[in-house]
């Protein structure tokens, strides 16, 4: 049992402390919790894979804390199944009290999730599904995207299709909002130079029993074929397209989804492809130089654009949050930071459009071996195809 005068010489000693801890201390900012919304299994998961590495990439690069928060990420596997959407994204938001959700890759996904982060008030950042109406009719302040609206890669690959003098073509795509709005892009500039399409065909996500439509593009003759897979999906549809005799005849052009992040399992069946993207192989800029030398050395792959859209994510976030200092309920501040920045991103620097979607060139590429080799820009500076919104 300490005595009185023990008591007392605590006590002293006690006060001296705290009047001597400098004034300024404080404590350790909270850890900044992202929720990473991603498909881990499924015919995108190395896509999700790719894109969680990009982010991860940036933080570290930053020494894990972005404007002095350590970066926590809470993941959960979205399946790419939009009827799970609404469910996984208030887990995160209310069970997880993330500060910030960055998701998804299929675009029914991210329409349920921008309905949700509309209404909670919760930031989003969207690293790759393209669904225009997360950038267009259901625009918000909290709502962001580092990948791209739908509309930009078709309506490219449509300008290229008539470039190179195409004038009847047959659309095959899956059946859900990322593939009707990349033909329906791809159909606008098409269409606008007097190009006809013969047939649209598809087939629901994510099936790929291609051969009954490969078929009916044999049985059509049309000078060109214009298509919308990615993942797995795009794996399986170039080979089949080849094994079907119809690489050697008629001339396959796609967004390019169809052959990034693909080519080793696609191998020499998807030699000579033309896509239109936000990103190539070949660049050669100091900056994507940089990016892909680090990426490497860390994971032991080469990156694709699932990979870099992840990385500006994460780049986005950071100017976002250097403009708040790190506190993510000054949203009005968040979002005028990063409607007038310009991100310096490995594909090369954009900066947003009203509604919150990159505006980029559109690289025009061709596979070369185990490269998709930008041979020129398809479209310039493109925008995408929302009016705006007010914020
Ligand atoms: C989408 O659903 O928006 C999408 C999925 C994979 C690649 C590109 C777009």
């Amino acid at each position: 049992m300490k005595n009185r005068r023990q008591l007392l010489f605590t006590g002293l000693m006690l006060a001296a402390a705290s009047i001597t801890a400098p004034a300024h201390a404080q404590a350790p900012a909270a850890k900044l919790k992202v929720g990473l919304m991603l498909p881990y299994t499924g015919t995108f998961a190395a896509l999700g894979n790719a894109i969680e590495n990009g982010f991860r990439l940036h933080v570290t690069e930053q020494g894990g804390k972005l404007a002095g928060r350590e970066i926590e990420l809470i993941k959960v596997d979205d399946e790419s199944d939009p009827a799970k959407a609404t469910d996984n994204v208030n887990k995160l938001i209310k069970r997880d009290n993330v500060d910030v959700v960055v998701g998804s890759v299929h675009s029914g996904v991210a329409m349920a999730m921008a309905r949700v982060a509309k209404q909670s008030g919760t930031l989003l950042i969207v690293p790759n599904a393209g669904a225009d109406a997360v950038t267009g009719a259901m625009c918000a302040p909290n709502i962001f995207r580092s990948s791209f609206a739908n509309w930009q890669p078709g309506y490219a690959t449509g300008e290229a299709m008539v470039q190179r003098g195409h004038k009847k073509v047959v659309t095959i795509t899956w059946k859900y909002a990322a593939g009707d709005e990349m033909v329906g892009g791809f159909k606008e500039a098409f269409q606008k130079s007097g190009g006809q399409v013969l047939k649209e065909l598809s087939l629901p996500f994510p099936n790929v029993e291609f051969q009954a439509l490969l078929t009916e593009i044999a049985a059509s003759k049309p000078d060109a074929v214009f298509a919308f897979f990615a993942g797995g999906g795009a794996v399986k549809f170039v080979k089949d397209y080849a094994a079907a005799g119809l690489k050697k005849s008629i001339p396959l052009y796609g967004t390019g989804f169809l052959t990034d992040g693909t080519l080793e399992a696609q191998g020499a069946d998807a030699d000579g492809i033309l896509t239109a993207l936000h990103y190539a192989d070949g660049l050669n800029t100091p900056r994507d130089n940089a990016f892909r030398l680090a990426y490497a050395k860390t994971y032991k792959l080469q990156p694709d654009v699932y990979a870099m859209q992840g990385y500006d994510a994460a780049q986005m976030l950071a100017v976002g949050l250097a403009a708040v200092k790190g506190d993510v309920t000054k949203k009005a501040e968040f979002a005028a930071a990063l409607r007038k920045a310009r991100i310096d991103s490995p594909r090369g620097t954009f900066t947003l459009s009203p509604s919150h979607n990159p505006v980029q060139n559109l690289y025009l590429r061709q596979v070369v071996g185990k490269e998709n080799r930008s041979i020129g820009i398809a479209s310039k500076a493109l925008g995408d195809p929302g009016k705006g919104c007010s914020m």
